[in-house]
């Protein structure tokens, strides 16, 4: 283990209904790089990440993870003893459309985690909201308005401005451009970029598009049926990949729906 390990996890595993949908997976995840985790649909990656989290209680394995107050074993605590943690930690989803109440203006979206975790007064928080709006780059008149009056891109960065507002350490990215346009993707890769320059942060990188992996990601974990089958830096994994999997995974035109498995090119040739 290195001295700036953030994240280190260990013999994962999680079952659903006796069947393992991540088995025995672990790495390691340093502060401020970008791991990423590919692989097809339903190869385990969401499971995991939530594992990870503890957004769902994983059946085996350890998952350390080096808080402001040292080291902690996830696995291991009580959700009420989760909570401060949940500050270091963040989940930036997929579907902003579904993650974002649209009853709730953006002022009141990105205070209610400051409001949760008792940061600031009234006047405080709302510096705070509208210092992490001109992070996401988007205007101080979003404040009043409500989630439907945005684009899909403009939504996202609201998303993503909800999950930093508490300013974690780790964040959780899981297919968080795959549902956008190609060219909105290509903005929002390169403000999570900034991001993660400008507030030190460390990424979780799930997604099953190989060119956003390969553009964004540091390191690569390759997972199939739950496990990791290899991993590596992402240029020499991506140049000179060991697995047939992974040959697989090169080969796919990857659909720009996270949940439509991989159309099955020529498994049969790979030996799949
Ligand atoms: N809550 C759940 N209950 C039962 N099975 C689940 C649940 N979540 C995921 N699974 C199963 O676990 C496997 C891995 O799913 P998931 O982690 O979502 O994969 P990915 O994110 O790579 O598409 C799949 O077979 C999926 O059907
Ligand atoms: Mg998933």
């Amino acid at each position: 283990m290195h001295d700036d390990t953030l994240l280190d996890v260990a013999g994962l595993s999680k079952f659903f209904d006796g069947v393992p949908a991540v088995e025995d997976v672990s790495f390691d995840v340093r502060r401020s790089e970008t791991l990423g985790i590919v692989g097809e649909s339903g190869s385990g990656k969401t499971t995991l990440a939530r594992c990870v989290l503890r957004a769902i209680d994983p059946d085996a394995g350890v998952v350390r993870f080096r808080s402001t107050e040292g080291w902690v074993e996830l696995q291991d605590l009580s959700p009420r003893e989760l909570i401060p943690l949940r500050r270091e930690m963040q989940m930036i989803f997929q579907d902003p459309f579904a993650s974002l109440n649209p009853r709730m203006t953006v002022r009141e979206i990105l205070e209610e985690p400051l409001v949760i975790h008792r940061v600031g007064n009234r006047d405080e928080r709302l510096l705070t909201v509208l210092e992490m709006l001109d992070h996401v780059q988007l205007e101080h008149d979003s404040l009043t308005r409500y989630p439907h009056a945005f684009s899909g891109g403009q939504r996202q960065r609201i998303g993503i401005a909800r999950a930093l507002i508490l300013r974690p350490n780790l964040v959780v990215c899981d297919e968080s451009v795959s549902a956008l346009d190609v060219s909105v993707q290509a903005q929002i890769i390169n403000l999570l970029e900034d991001l993660q320059r400008d507030l030190g942060l460390t990424y979780l990188f799930v997604a099953h598009d190989l060119s956003v992996v390969q553009h964004i990601c540091d390191r690569v974990l390759v997972m199939h049926r739950g496990r990791v089958v290899e991993s590596g830096a992402v240029d020499d994994l991506f140049a000179n990949p060991r697995e047939n999997y992974t040959r697989l995974l090169l080969s796919a035109i990857p659909s720009p729906d996270p949940d439509v498995p991989l159309r099955p090119l020529d498994r049969r040739s790979l030996g799949l």
